[in-house]
């Protein structure tokens, strides 16, 4: 049985994922928000495979480059609570409206989606191939990987002397 199968039905789509559910998680998630220099708060929530729903809001910095968007925070929530791949993805700005993910942004969804994730856009589902098309993703670096494994050192706690 699919793991959103026992979601509420919902209203704006026919794929079975309870999009009302991430979009309120993404509004709660968006008055989180630290951003007292742009003042444009923004909220994220995802559905994970395993039934989790996860969340993240933007942290600015007074270094202004170094701010963390919402989809940051969520990939470290995702991550620091039991790792997985996200199913679906709900962006909201401080109106509450869907907002798109910005390019670095899509390509940090990228990394952690599951096969098929569906993004909510402004006029419905959409899949990262529409929104990242020809992307370079963690299957461009499966040789660098198995490569880094084999040369990599032993941890200093293993060593002998
Ligand atoms: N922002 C996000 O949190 N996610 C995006 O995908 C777009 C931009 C934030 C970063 C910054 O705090 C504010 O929106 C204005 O750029």
């Amino acid at each position: 049985m699919p793991l959103t199968a026992s979601l509420p039905r919902l209203t704006r789509t026919g794929s079975g994922i309870d999009w009302e559910r991430l979009e309120s998680t993404a509004r709660a998630a968006m008055t989180r928000a630290y951003v007292p220099y742009s003042r444009f708060p923004v909220g994220a929530a995802a559905l994970v495979e395993d039934g989790r729903v996860v969340a993240g809001c933007n942290i600015e910095n007074a270094s202004l480059g170094l701010t963390l968007c919402a989809e940051c925070s969520l990939v470290s929530n995702l991550q620091m609570t039991g790792g997985g791949r996200l199913v679906a993805f709900y962006c909201v700005d401080g109106n509450g409206q869907v907002l798109m993910p910005c390019g670095r942004c899509r390509q940090l969804l990228l990394e952690f989606q599951a096969p098929g994730m569906r993004l909510m856009g402004p006029d419905g589902e959409l899949t990262m191939e529409d929104i990242l098309p020809h992307a370079f993703g963690p299957a461009d670096m499966t040789g660098m990987t198995q490569q880094a494994q084999q040369a990599q050192p032993t941890h200093p706690t293993e060593r002998t002397r």
